[in-house]
């Protein structure tokens, strides 16, 4: 991901979100953080940046104060002339495989479980206490653990660490 010129990654999440997608709940989420380079991949197609997967450093922060490290998948995006394509899970595929052993939390994202659960395990199971810094689906908060980190059940706010 490190010889992908920010730009081209902010055009193709343009391209797949649309450009009001700051506003979104969750960019609130990871404010101030920088992806993880280990678990953020691009795929390129005859010099053109096609797709893209970013994580983030997030954490669950429980009203005791108790703090568990998570991370936040996504935005996954492929340029729309060639979505499913395969693309998208290629890249999901990918981060998994190094999320196995790399991963210092769980994982969390806000995303479509038919795609999420259907092809790669996430679930709301574990999520309809947590909270997060503005308006979301809760069957749209999902989560699954990896590498060993567990989820956190109870009540929390979903922030950046
Ligand atoms: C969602 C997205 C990442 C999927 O990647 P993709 O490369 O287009 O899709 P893939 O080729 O990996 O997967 C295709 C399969 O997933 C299904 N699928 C794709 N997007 C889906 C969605 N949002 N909900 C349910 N199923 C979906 C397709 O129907 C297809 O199933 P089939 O094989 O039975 O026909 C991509 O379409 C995209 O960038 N969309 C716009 C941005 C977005 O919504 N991102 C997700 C939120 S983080």
């Amino acid at each position: 991901m490190s010889d992908i010129a920010p730009q081209a990654v902010e055009a193709l999440l343009d391209a797949a979100f649309g450009s009001d997608r700051f506003g979104r709940t969750a960019y609130r989420i990871r404010a101030g953080v920088d992806a993880v380079p280990a678990l953020s991949f691009a795929r390129v197609a005859d010099g053109a940046l096609i797709a893209t997967i970013q994580c983030w450093p997030v954490a669950h922060r429980a009203v005791d104060g108790t703090a568990t490290p998570l991370v936040m998948v996504g935005p996954v995006a492929v340029r729309p002339d060639v979505q499913r394509g395969g693309h998208g899970r290629v890249l999901m595929a990918h981060m998994l495989a190094a999320a196995e052993t790399q991963a210092d939390g769980a994982l969390m994202m806000i995303g479509d479980p038919e795609y999420y659960g259907r092809f790669f395990g996430f679930d709301a199971e574990a999520t309809g206490a947590w909270d997060l810094p503005g308006p979301y689906e809760k069957r749209r908060l999902l989560a699954r653990a990896v590498n060993g980190h567990g989820l956190p059940i109870g009540a929390g706010m979903i922030g950046p660490r």
